[in-house]
């Protein structure tokens, strides 16, 4: 991967993985990068990156340090959000953002990343699992309000 250069996310990216995004969904969501991207940017300056060929942004990755989820107060690395365009894929970005991410985090202090896969994104989870995470010991519940 020669051409790919991966480094810290800034707010100057948000217009470009706004249109990733909206080339993976088909939704074109400006209000909702510009917040996910802000608040990723605020909470944990150095952890999300994105990735560049020949200077364009062709893939994000968002995440953060946090703990205290699910009675576990080891600090954790939480991936949250990633796409590569469809263009770039299979080339190893996916991977190389994931690298970055977890070796940001372990400098973090992190001793353990976790992630959240829909049960229906069945290719998110196979990208997932080829990134060497494995079932955890919880379970995700929800309460529909009415
Ligand atoms: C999943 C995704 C990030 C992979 O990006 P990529 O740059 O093509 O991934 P890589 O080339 O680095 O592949 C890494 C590994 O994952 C596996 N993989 C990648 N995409 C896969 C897919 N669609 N199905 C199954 N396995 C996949 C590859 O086989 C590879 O394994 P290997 O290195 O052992 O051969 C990309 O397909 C994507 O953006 N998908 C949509 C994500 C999305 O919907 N995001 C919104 C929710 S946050």
């Amino acid at each position: 991967m020669a051409d790919v250069r991966i480094r810290p996310v800034n707010e100057l990216d948000i217009e470009a993985i706004c249109r990733i995004d909206e080339r993976i969904t088909g939704k074109y969501r400006p209000d909702v990068w510009e917040d996910r991207v802000v608040y990723f940017i605020r909470r944990d300056p150095d952890s999300s990156q994105v990735a560049e060929v020949d200077g364009k942004v062709v893939g994000f990755m968002l995440g953060e340090v946090r703990g205290g989820e699910f009675g576990m107060e080891e600090p954790t690395g939480w991936l949250e959000f990633f796409g590569v365009d469809p263009s770039a894929r299979e080339r190893g970005i996916g991977r190389g953002l994931t690298d970055a991410l977890l070796a940001g985090f372990k400098k973090r202090g992190a001793h353990v990343a976790r992630t959240m896969v829909r049960t229906q994104d069945a290719e998110i989870a196979r990208f997932v699992a080829a990134m060497g995470f494995t079932p955890a010991p919880v379970s995700a519940l929800e309460k529909r309000l009415a």
